[in-house]
């Protein structure tokens, strides 16, 4: 089961377990989920869309009772852009607290693997870089903004995993770095690439936040879903080790400033490159985020593989073929 299945990850998370031979069911209420992200899901056999809540067993059972049983859970439901976080803040919470219990609950009750969808933004504003596995969460006061609703619960999210695998849960947790791809989401609501290559594909100015100098880690879906596919798949790390609360950080190790990110779309886009302009940022943003992804290699022999540049003009060459 992939919660969440229909959005950027999950579908292509979809796609892989499928590619692998497995009976795969996608739950997702379409927040933000959309059904062509599904199209080569679709037409597949061993393949079910359920529309549904994570956060409601009954809809979790119904996934049960429709592949006749399931033996690892991919929890990636969630409320992802920052938007979001500020906006709706009570959402984020509810579905990152309650999916994630509820889910768990689910995976103990029908002796499941479970991989949590956790975030780099479970850490808060720790300044520590590279972000080690093990590394510090450090959060704000709560007056302050409401940013922190994701991170914050997503934190929460680890504890509750923690604490089911103390109670038998086969749970590992793997933190995506700002994942691109072609069905990233680049409206206001989405994320930082696709917004970039939304607003070349409409023509308009190119928005980067306060100066620009604020680095992340961007990391292409395909390398994501290759670390959540092994973080579910392998019985015991690649030298034997114990997987049992294991967690992983998923990130590529540029680090690429958020001004270079624009000049890099622009540069991939050729001829259609638009203005760059800074706008005010949201209050809280983190100025730098760069994984430590030691765990991930030594336990899952995984190391993203997929060049900031190389990554972009795919992405591009699909989407300038897009409607
Ligand atoms: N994309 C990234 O860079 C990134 C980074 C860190 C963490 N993550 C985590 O990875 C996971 C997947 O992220 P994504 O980028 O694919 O986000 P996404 O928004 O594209 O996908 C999340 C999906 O969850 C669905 N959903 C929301 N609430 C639900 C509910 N109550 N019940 C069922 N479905 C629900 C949405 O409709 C959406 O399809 C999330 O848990 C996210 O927090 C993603």
């Amino acid at each position: 089961m992939v919660t969440g299945g229909a959005g950027f990850i999950g579908s292509s998370l979809c796609e892989r377990l499928l590619s692998e031979g497995h009976h795969v069911v996608a739950l997702d209420n379409m927040f933000r989920g959309r059904s062509e992200n599904l199209e080569h899901c679709l037409t597949h056999d061993s393949f079910h869309l359920c529309s549904g809540d994570a956060s409601s067993p009954e809809d979790l059972q119904g996934c049960f009772d429709l592949l006749g049983g399931i033996d690892l859970v991919h929890h990636l439901a969630a409320i992802n852009g920052t938007r979001w976080f500020h906006k709706a803040a009570r959402r984020v919470i509810d579905v990152n607290i309650n999916a994630t219990l509820a889910t768990i609950d689910k995976a103990l009750e029908w002796g499941a693997r479970y991989v949590l969808a956790s975030s780099p933004e479970a850490f808060g504003d720790a300044k520590t870089m590279p972000l080690k596995e093990d590394n510090e969460s450090v959060f704000p006061n709560s007056a302050q903004h409401q940013r922190f609703a994701y991170g914050a619960s997503k934190y929460l999210d680890e504890v509750a995993v923690y604490h089911a695998v103390r109670e038998g849960l086969d749970g590992r947790i793997v933190r995506p770095f700002n994942g691109y791809g072609v069905r990233l989401m680049g409206d206001d609501y989405g994320q930082v690439v696709a917004m970039m290559f939304h607003a070349v594909r409409s023509q308009q100015v190119i928005h980067v936040h306060g100066d620009g100098q604020q680095t992340r880690s961007l990391t292409h879906v395909d390398d994501l879903v290759e670390g959540f596919y092994l973080a579910g798949h392998l019985d015991r790390g690649i030298k034997g080790q114990e997987m049992r609360g294991a967690a992983f950080n998923l990130g590529s190790q540029e680090e690429v400033s958020m001004l270079t990110l624009a000049q890099a779309v622009n540069e991939v886009v050729g001829s259609q490159a638009v203005d760059i302009v800074f706008s005010e940022g949201y209050h809280g943003d983190s100025s730098r985020r760069l994984p430590d992804c030691s765990n991930a290699l030594e336990y899952l022999g995984w190391w993203p593989s997929i060049l900031l540049s190389d990554g972009l003009r795919t992405v591009w060459s699909r989407l300038k073929g897009q409607p």
